[in-house]
Order: C-alpha cells, then structure tokens, then sequence
C-alpha cells in the first residue's frame, strides 16, 4: 500500500497549538499490509464445489416442480371452465322443461286454479327466466377462459365509437356525455373482445351516473402512460398505454374494490339501477387478463393531469386542462375503470375447446 504520508505520525503542534494541516513532505510512506489471505486447500475446493453443485441441483429441481405446478394449474383453471361451461349448457334444458310445464298448468288449468297457485306459478316462470340468464352469463363467462383471441391493430376511437352504439342509448338516458379529450392511440387487441370491455364500463357509467349534483353527468375515455410494475420474475417495468374509463357517478367504496370484480356480485338490488347480474365487471377483467394486461379500479376518481378531478368545486372559468375542458366534477365521487393490454396472448394450453 502506498500512503501520500505516513498514517501513523502523530499531528504536528504549531505556534497555535494543536492542529490538522496539510501534509507538508508528502513522502509516499509504504506500508505494508500483514496478514495475506492463503490460496485454498484441496479439501476446501471440493467442498466449494459440493455445494455449488447442491444449490444449482436445488434451484433446477424448483424449477421444474414450478413449471409443473403452473401447468397443471392452468389445466385446473381449464377444467373448472369446461366443468362450468357443461354444467350450465346442460342445466338450461331442464330449466326449459320446467319453465314449460309451469306454462302448461296455467294454460290447461288457469281457470280451475286460485289467484294464489296462478301467481306462484307465474313465480316459477320468472325465476327460471332468471336462472336461464344467469346461466347464459356463466355460459359465456367460462367460454371467455376457452376461447383464444383474434389480435389485430385496431384504433381504440374505432372500437369506442362501435361500443357506444350500444352503450350509447342508455348514457344518453341518463343524460351522461361521453368526453374523449385526446385521440385514442391504436392498440392490439381482439376488436370483439375490447368492444365488449368498452361497452361494459360505458354502460356502467351510464347506470351508476350520480343522483344528485350540479356538476355534469360525465364519462372519459382517455389512454394515459403508466409504469408497468416488475413482474416477479424482475423483468418488466417498462411504460405501457393505459386505458381508463372514468366517471363522476355514485362511486365504489375502496373497501368493494375487490368484490365488484367477482362473478355475479353487486352492489345494489338486483332490480335497482337497471337491474343486472354482477357480471360485466368479472367478464371485463377476465378479457382484460386474457389479453395478458391487468385492470383496477380507483374511487374517488382522480383525473390523470391532477385537474378537474371529481369532487372539487372548479367554480367559474376555471380551467385548468389546455383545452378548457374539464374533468368530471360534481355529481359524486366517481369511478375509474383502468386497464393494460399485454402485447402478446397467454398462450392456453393444447386441447382447449371452442
Ligand atoms: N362506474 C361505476 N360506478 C359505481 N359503481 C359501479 C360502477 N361500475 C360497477 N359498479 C358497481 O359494481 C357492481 C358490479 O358491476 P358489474 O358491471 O359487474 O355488474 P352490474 O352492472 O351490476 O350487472 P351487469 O354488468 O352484469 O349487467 C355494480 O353492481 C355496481 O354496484
Ligand atoms: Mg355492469
């Protein structure tokens, strides 16, 4: 070791007393460090070698338990679809028997039968009406999880236009605008399937619209840069387009974040609202996760660029977006409905039926 001076000479005392000063002769000063580390002994090296050997057997071995385990995971995912998908395709039938018979009685019978047998037997009609939607839901639920994806270049614009001749009626109804303040990029992604997501979020918007509130009735569409988090394999991490449809409407309490996404879960009464299964939010995730992207949900609902977010008085002439509009305030708390679209499918495993 070469030292610009000697480390171990005591500090100089000057005229002053004691003090630091720059080390005046800068004599290289050579030290010499006691103690060298001494090459390994045969014994140590093969035992070095050992446990290398033990600790890449150990990794490759949970691996491969890994891979098997996400395999036969995705063919238990694949069963459960097919199991759901035969178990409701086969229970509309006899629904339908017992639907018909029930209509049989009140034709055959309607008139020897009292009010109360008449309207139990309307009951039964109903409910089995209802069965019959929910299994058509499942039905097509389970066949989302089958099916494989037709990716193409599509404007988003496009898809969203095709989305509201359908979402379009009942946003309208309830006096909700839909504000697109940017052009929307192009994505890749199955043009059905996305137009099924859009018109889910939009006509939820539209039926979840706030019931009070000065503020206008309003739904966004906008794309929005986001990072993308790392996987757990620590690959990722890159920016990705993301979709999100937001409103001023009654909101989700953060505590349902979770639950809204399940199968058949609502909020509401079956009947409030427009009525509705539970449904649209499960089938949109499953689309979104399909398509190798992520969705979530925010509420209250925060605009992007930080402005005209829901809930906040903007007052007149405000303006804080550059083009003056701005974003959905008053009414209620809102909701955003955000999402990803991975660049490539999941690839499912052979065998996975139409
Ligand atoms: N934009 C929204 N604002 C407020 N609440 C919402 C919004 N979107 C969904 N929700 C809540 O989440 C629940 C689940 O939504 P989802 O779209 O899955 O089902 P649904 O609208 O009740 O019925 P379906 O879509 O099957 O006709 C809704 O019942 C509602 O309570
Ligand atoms: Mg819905």
């Amino acid at each position: 070791r070469e030292w610009a001076a000697d480390p171990a000479r005591p500090v100089r005392t000057g005229p002053g007393g004691e003090r630091l000063t720059p080390r005046g002769s800068a004599a290289v000063h050579r030290a010499t460090v006691r103690g060298r580390s001494m090459p390994w002994s045969t014994a140590q090296r093969v035992v070095a070698g050992e446990l290398w050997r033990e600790m890449s057997g150990l990794l490759s071995r949970q691996m491969v338990e890994l891979e098997a385990r996400n395999t036969e995971l995705a063919r238990t995912n694949e069963d459960l679809d097919s199991f759901a998908h035969a178990a409701a395709h086969d229970l509309k039938e006899p629904l339908r028997g017992i639907s018909n018979a029930a209509a049989f009685i009140v034709e055959d019978a309607g008139a020897v039968l009292d009010d109360t047998s008449l309207r139990r037997l309307t009951t039964v009609r109903r409910l089995a009406e209802r069965m019959d939607g929910l299994l058509d839901s499942l039905l097509h639920f389970s066949r989302l999880g089958q099916v494989g994806l037709e990716r193409e270049e599509l404007s988003l614009d496009e898809v969203v236009d095709d989305a509201l001749l359908v979402a379009g009626g009942r946003l309208a109804e309830q006096g909700v605008t839909v504000v697109r303040p940017a052009p929307l990029p192009w994505v890749r992604a199955d043009r059905e399937r996305l137009r099924e997501v859009l018109e889910n979020l939009l006509v939820n918007a539209a039926k979840y619209a706030a019931d009070e509130g000065t503020g206008e009735r309003q739904v966004w569409v906008e794309a929005v840069p986001v990072a993308e988090p790392g996987g757990e394999d620590g690959k990722g991490g890159g920016p990705v387009t993301a979709v999100v449809v937001r409103d001023n409407g009654i909101g989700i309490p953060p505590g349902q974040h979770e639950d809204v996404l399940q199968l058949f879960r609502r909020l509401h009464r079956r009947e409030e609202r427009g009525g509705g299964s539970g449904v649209g939010l499960a089938v949109v995730k499953r689309i979104v996760e399909r398509h190798g992207g992520r969705l979530w949900l925010e509420s209250p609902a925060v605009a992007p660029d930080g402005g005209g977010g829901p809930g906040d008085d903007p007052g007149p002439g405000d303006d804080r977006r550059p083009d003056g509009d701005r974003g959905p305030d008053g009414g209620g708390p809102g909701t955003a409905v955000w999402f990803t679209l991975g660049a490539t499918d999941t690839p499912r495993l052979p065998g996975a039926g139409a």
